[in-house]
């Protein structure tokens, strides 16, 4: 029997967060990203639910709820699926492959199983939810059988699936045991969408290379389906811009960045970093470049600060473990080196801040370093510059990021494995003349501000619905809708 909605959201994780009352009972509260406020308009004006994950673990989940507007059904993990499918095959095995294997994959058939086994409970959740015809949207690398099996329980769907992170080139994505099965989970969707368009490449190529199907400009034929055809594309992700450039207006969060700045001992440069502390996102190599500045005196402690914003991540996952231990005494031993009683080198922060602190940080800052050695997209580096309505400070950006595609042009260019190359740009952003560095903001303002996350969820939608057409024109109005809204 077809469920209720027109439009279902598969997400590993919920858009809310459970926080527990003083009264001891428990209440949601809307998570931050970008994801949730690019969805939540077309998800009140169609009928929308969002099954996903709620945190913790147990084999009960709590009963489907109302929040904010969208309907959320919760999917349980036991503590062995937290372990398995979520740190282990999701971020053990996954995570570090698409990631160019910045640290080693482990393949073990027991995460592989268990990854199967709840594929399939979000996907019959989704199949219970979604009404005849609906459109089904799966997100990110932690559901990637579920466009397969549910098109086996529900043929009537649009099915479309985005992929947050890289796809990796054939020769590093044939390492996995089951990439057959991978690739025949994503083919189950209408729409493949990736973050860049070389990521859509690289999938249409191991497509051909491991399951020997015709792949040409961006469509995948299935003969064994009667020729159906998946479409394969980039559809870049974006950020809240006008929310967050509003934000950073307000009188408050104004006089937060001063003060921040007072705190620190009002010093004449701050630079910036704020990442979940993830091997992925260079942090090691961006304290490396600062501290052989510091090291060579082209930068002085009274002059220049770096304030180091590292979230909390996955922090029961062996190389999380060790990144934090490898950040800390590094941080230790410049700190313990060069820092002053009156000036501190590096400011580490192991926490996680809420929006008005983080966009109170970014208008702060001088310059925002954004090193990843590899990133899907790197929404940092769009909300630093969604922030600076003043038109000041300079985005470092890692050519090895999703948004180099799109900032590359205007941003100061880095390879964080060269690390004299990295010092020499930190330098050249902390010296770049007013004017010149205006002139960039005020480009990559404009790219940021035309291509917001309402429009990359209306095209991505859109392109849904022209691709795989439904004969109640859902989909096609959700696009337009969204676009309007946009
Ligand atoms: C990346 C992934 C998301 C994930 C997020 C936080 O952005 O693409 O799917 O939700 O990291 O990671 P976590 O493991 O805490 O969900």
């Amino acid at each position: 029997m077809p469920g209720d909605y027109d439009l279902v959201v598969v997400a590993n994780r919920l858009p809310v967060d459970r926080v527990e009352e003083p009264d001891g009972s428990t209440s949601w509260r809307r998570s931050p990203g970008g994801l949730v406020t690019a969805l939540e308009p077309v998800m009140k004006r169609e009928d929308g639910a969002w099954v996903g994950w709620a945190g913790g673990a147990g084999d009960e989940a709590p009963e489907p709820f109302d929040a904010e507007g969208v309907r959320c059904v919760p999917i349980p993990l036991s503590e062995e699926e937290v372990e398995e499918y979520y740190e282990g095959f999701s971020n053990g095995t996954l995570w570090p492959l698409y990631h160019d294997v910045i640290v080693a994959p482990g393949y073990h058939r027991s995460w592989w199983e268990a990854y199967v086994r709840v594929n399939e409970r979000f996907a019959e959740a989704a199949a219970v939810q979604a009404a005849q015809g609906a459109t089904v949207w799966v997100q990110d690398y932690q559901l990637q059988l579920v466009p397969r099996m549910l098109r086996q329980r529900r043929p009537d769907l649009q099915i479309g699936f985005f992929n947050h992170i890289p796809f990796p080139p054939f020769e590093i994505f044939a390492q996995l045991p089951w990439r057959k099965a991978i690739i025949d989970g994503l083919l189950g969707a209408d729409l493949v969408g990736f973050q860049r368009a070389a990521d859509a490449n690289n999938f249409a190529r191991a497509c051909r290379r491991a399951s020997n199907l015709p792949a040409r400009a961006g469509r995948i034929r299935l003969d064994a389906e009667g020729g159906r055809e998946v479409r394969a594309a980039s559809f870049p992700i974006s950020i809240d811009f006008r929310a967050l450039d509003e934000l950073a207006q307000r009188e408050d969060v104004k006089a937060r960045a001063a003060e921040i700045r007072r705190d620190l001992g009002d010093p004449e440069h701050l630079l910036l970093g704020i990442d979940r502390l993830d091997y992925t996102k260079g942090i090691l190599h961006r304290l490396k470049a600062f501290e052989e500045l510091l090291d060579d005196g082209r930068v002085d402690v009274a002059e220049a600060s770096l304030v180091q914003v590292a979230t909390p991540s996955r922090e029961r996952v062996e190389q999380y473990v060790q990144l934090r231990q490898d950040v800390e005494v590094t941080v230790g031993r410049i700190n313990g080196t060069h820092s002053t009683i009156a000036h501190t080198a590096v400011h580490y922060l192991h926490h996680s801040y809420g929006r008005e602190e983080m966009a109170a940080l970014y208008l702060a800052a001088d310059v925002m370093l954004v090193t990843a050695l590899r990133d899907g997209m790197n929404l940092v580096a769009k909300e630093y510059v969604a922030s600076r309505h003043d038109e000041r400070g300079v985005l470092v950006l890692s050519e090895f990021t999703g948004a180099a595609d799109e900032l590359g042009g205007q941003a100061l260019m880095v390879n964080p494995h060269d690390i004299d190359g990295l010092k020499d740009a930190v330098l050249r952003a902390l010296r770049m003349p007013p004017r010149e560095a205006g002139r960039r903001m005020r480009a990559l303002r404009r790219r940021v501000g035309d291509h917001d996350v309402q429009r990359w969820a209306a095209s991505f939608l859109e392109a849904l619905a022209q691709h795989a057409p439904d004969p109640r024109g859902t989909a096609a109005e959700v696009a337009a809708s969204a676009e309007a809204s946009a």
